[in-house]
């Protein structure tokens, strides 16, 4: 997901809680613990937000109204002194996503995106996920050992999302390449060099939206079953600008990139490091649904999300002033003993399971379905063709040092089997 509306000033000053310290970046839990004991409403002079750490504070927070996802402005501060105008193309590419959009535009904009994930498009998806993970362990099989970030989980929600829009073979790299170059500058736009930052990720936008308008072109003349089709439809027929319609698409390209990377990741060392887990779900491949959703509770890839509120209102006893910044953390939340029974306990029969890895109301997850069975299928099919998994003793687990708190991840993750 874009990162932009959750971004925190990297690793601030020393502060009381501090996300930024190794031993939170290798497990964030017992930090969120402590939080939410101590003080679950807790104002952080350092970054200047909110945090919010009780599940009930954070699935009301997700729900409330007084609370906007408009973080534009949030945005548009951090570039300093950047002259705005070096960088229309990319505004005007991130100006129309509907997760920075509050009703009705909201509204508006999200049934349009439906369109894009009609029971039929997702269970079109199911082969394209299924060929592609083979193939990735294909690659893989015959070493003995992997990188499960370089050989799996940055390849496939690359490859698959790439297929699933329909990009051709020959402009996959560079629509990736622009996705994330756009993404990297939203998510974290304070840098050295900003302004050279800054017109790199114009570049982008400028392309990409180019490549977007020209695949609209060829839909319109020849419809098919991929997203920028279905889109393209939705889009026409309910009468909407289709220059809009390249907004839509890097939002639903960076929501599902990184997001699934690290989720996968995440996956694989929550089951590594609880092997009776592990053998529970080799011994029995239908606990897979339930294990899904154990693992975005216990490990998720999104732990923090941000609002901003419209007005005056108090949160678990404090008062929080129009225009604060609110980080509500799902990662937190899902730990909240209030709600979950052990829940440091990764048990991936847990059921009732209602987790906020997806977030909750009417920004609920637009691509959950397509990441439940792109973890569903990457999970069964590595655990079928390599059922010796194991991590490589001789090589260390590295997780992500994001420059914000928002995504947790690996960078490296060596197995063998
Ligand atoms: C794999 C793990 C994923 C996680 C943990 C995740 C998490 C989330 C969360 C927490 C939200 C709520 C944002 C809010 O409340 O403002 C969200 C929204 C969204 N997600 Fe995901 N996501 C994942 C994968 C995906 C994928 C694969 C896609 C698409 C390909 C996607 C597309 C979106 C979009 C478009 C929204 C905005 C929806 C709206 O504002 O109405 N996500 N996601």
């Amino acid at each position: 997901m874009n990162s932009q509306h959750l971004n925190m000033p990297a690793r601030a000053n020393q502060q009381t809680y501090d996300l930024f310290a190794p031993s939170a970046l290798a497990n964030s839990y017992p930090l969120f613990k402590r939080m939410r004991e101590d003080d679950p409403v807790h104002y952080s002079e350092s970054f200047g937000y909110w945090i919010l750490t009780r599940y009930r504070d954070v699935e009301a927070a997700l729900r409330d109204e007084r609370l906007s996802s408009d973080r534009t402005a949030l945005f548009l501060n951090q570039l300093g002194s950047l002259d705005v105008n070096l960088i229309q193309n990319f505004l005007h590419l991130i100006s129309k996503m509907l997760v920075e959009k509050d009703p009705p535009d909201h509204t508006q904009l999200r049934k349009l995106a439906n369109q894009g994930f009609t029971t039929r498009a997702v269970e079109s998806w199911r082969s394209i996920i299924q060929n592609t993970t083979d193939q990735l362990l294909d690659n893989v099989q015959n070493h003995g050992c992997m990188n499960v970030v370089s050989d799996l989980s940055v390849p496939l929600p690359t490859l698959v999302l790439t297929k699933i829009f329909g990009v051709p073979e020959t402009d996959r790299a560079n629509f990736i390449e622009w996705a994330m170059d756009i993404g990297r500058f939203f998510g974290s736009p304070s840098s050295e060099n900003i302004e050279e930052f800054a017109l790199h990720a114009d570049k982008a936008a400028a392309q990409f939206s180019a490549l977007i308008r020209q695949l609209i072109e060829q839909r319109r003349r020849q419809p098919g079953t991929d997203m920028i089709s279905m889109l393209t439809v939705a889009y026409s027929e309910q009468g909407f600008n289709l220059e809009e319609l390249p907004s839509q698409c890097i939002l639903i390209l960076n929501a599902g990139l990184l997001t699934t990377t690290d989720l996968i990741s995440n996956a694989v060392n929550a089951l590594l490091h609880h092997p009776e887990q592990l053998q529970k779900l080799q011994q029995n491949p239908t606990l897979i649904n339930c294990a899904v959703e154990e693992i975005i509770r216990f490990d998720t890839s999104v732990p923090f999300f941000f609002r901003i509120a419209k007005q005056d209102l108090t949160i678990g006893g404090k008062d929080i002033p129009k225009g604060s910044v609110i980080a509500l953390g799902l990662g937190a939340a899902n730990h909240d003993p209030a709600k979950f029974d052990s829940p440091d306990v990764f048990d991936i029969t847990r059921s009732p399971n209602e987790h906020l890895g997806f977030g909750s109301g009417i920004h609920f997850c637009l691509g959950a379905v397509l990441a439940r069975m792109e973890l569903t299928i990457c999970l069964t099919t590595l655990l079928r063709r390599l059922p010796n998994l194991r991590f490589d003793p001789d090589k260390q687990a590295i997780p992500t040092k994001h420059s914000t708190a928002i995504f947790k991840g690996f960078d490296s993750l060596p197995v063998k089997f």
